[in-house]
């Protein structure tokens, strides 16, 4: 199939190398461009001046005048499995509750795991397909899912296997992530310990068993998990085989980045309390910071200093941590409009942190990520524009026209 005079390709990558600060500043693009697919694959791209002369005049043609052609959103941190909303929460916190006097009171993720634990397999999967279908229209191609809102062995499986099922059934990629360690269930309130020995001895062992997971993350923050408690779980999650990606630094200087960067994990997430110890350390790594600007939109917090953090040279990927209590949205247009409003990131830089560093943050950088030829043809195609900029710009507008998943519009 081509795709012929497109406005705009954007996001031409021959070479994949995740993006550091300047870098990030970067997207390649060609103006007045076909792009070429088969199967579920981008074979080839180039000027329309130079179309004629290939000899592919019998091959389906779709014309694209006016519109700009991206790769589809990676979308690097989600908690897209959960039963039930927590509307109420919102209406709380609307007057004046904090998010940690919510989860201190039980609400918060110990509301969402009773939710949890009282529902199917079965329900659990057609409530995160319809949330998987909703987002594949806004352009997303690929996301990580965890787990965290089961909180006992039966419920942390049951959300693993319900990934699993995504995973099969859908065309979006899916990367796993195991996050048993959300929070203490209420019964081990006072004993840590027995918690997280129910975690290595009775989750990570069956998890690994059964290859549901390809990561461990931990809440690593005051009154939830501690930096011990969080190097000990790493620990165990590494023996069984499973790579650190890490909730830190998000509602306090909780020491999360360093414990990250310390066990290598692909990307440390949040980062909305962070200074220059935590910027430091992050330059000296390979992990990737990955912001979540609409959790701080949503409870009102400062958002992470992501322009610091390009100066520092880092490699800064966006997503969009879709769940219950924090950011109930899988929207990653909104995502990139957020990032440049009150991020201050460039429309270029907030698009590269949500394709290809995206993709590196999910280690899918091989295949996903950019317009590349032998990538899988994970399409955006937007509506008319009159420049890149005008798509956030016109945040909350619909401006995705078409979107296409390995090689099948959606
Ligand atoms: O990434 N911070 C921890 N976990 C989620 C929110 C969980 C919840 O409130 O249900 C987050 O923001
Ligand atoms: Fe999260």
């Amino acid at each position: 199939m081509l795709i012929v005079n497109i406005k705009q390709l954007v996001g031409i990558r021959e070479e994949t190398t995740l993006l550091k600060g300047k870098a990030m500043a970067e997207l390649p693009y060609l103006d007045d461009a076909f792009l070429r697919i088969i199967d579920d694959k981008i074979v080839e791209y180039g000027e329309m001046k130079d179309l004629s002369e290939k000899g592919w005049d019998n091959e389906e043609q779709i014309d694209v005048a006016g519109q700009y052609v991206l790769p589809a959103w990676c979308d690097s941190h989600s908690h897209l499995v959960y039963a039930g909303s927590r509307e109420t929460e919102f209406v709380d916190k609307i007057k004046g509750m904090s998010y940690e006097t919510i989860a201190k009171n039980g609400g918060g993720i110990l509301n969402s795991a009773r939710l949890l634990n009282n529902t199917s397999e079965e329900e659990l999967f057609q409530l995160a397909w319809q949330r998987l279908e909703e987002v594949k229209k806004l352009g997303t191609g690929a996301i990580e899912i965890k787990s965290g809102y089961g909180l006992t062995v039966e419920g942390e499986l049951k959300m693993l296997r319900v990934i699993r099922k995504l995973q099969k059934e859908s065309d979006v990629l899916i990367k796993s992530t195991f996050l048993g360690a959300h929070t203490y269930p209420s019964v081990f309130k006072d004993n840590h310990q027995a918690y997280i020995q129910q975690i290595i001895e009775n989750m990570l062992p069956v998890i690994a068993e059964e290859q549901l997971a390809d990561y461990i993350d931990v809440f690593c923050e005051q009154g939830f998990f501690s930096v011990q408690e969080t190097e000990q779980i790493l620990e165990a999650g590494i023996r069984f085989g499973l790579k650190p990606k890490l909730h830190a630094n998000q509602l306090h200087v909780s020491g999360g980045v360093q414990i990250g960067v310390k066990y290598k994990a692909i990307s440390v997430d949040h980062l909305e309390s962070i200074g220059e110890a935590e910027i430091d350390c992050l330059k000296e790594s390979n992990t990737i910071a990955t912001l979540l600007p609409s959790a701080a939109f949503f409870l009102r917090m400062n958002y992470p200093p992501a322009r610091q953090m390009l100066d520092a040279n880092l490699p800064l990927a966006i997503a969009t941590d879709y769940n219950p209590g924090s950011s109930p949205s899988g929207n990653m247009p909104l995502l990139v409009a957020l990032s440049c409003i009150q991020l201050k990131m460039t429309p270029e830089e907030a698009i590269n942190a949500s394709t290809i560093n995206g993709a590196f943050a999910m280690e899918l950088q091989d295949i996903i990520g950019s317009i590349s030829r032998g990538k899988k043809a994970n399409l955006i195609l937007t509506k008319p524009m009159p420049s890149l900029a005008y798509l956030p710009y016109s945040f909350g507008s619909t401006l995705i026209d078409k979107v296409m998943i390995q090689g099948q519009w959606v």
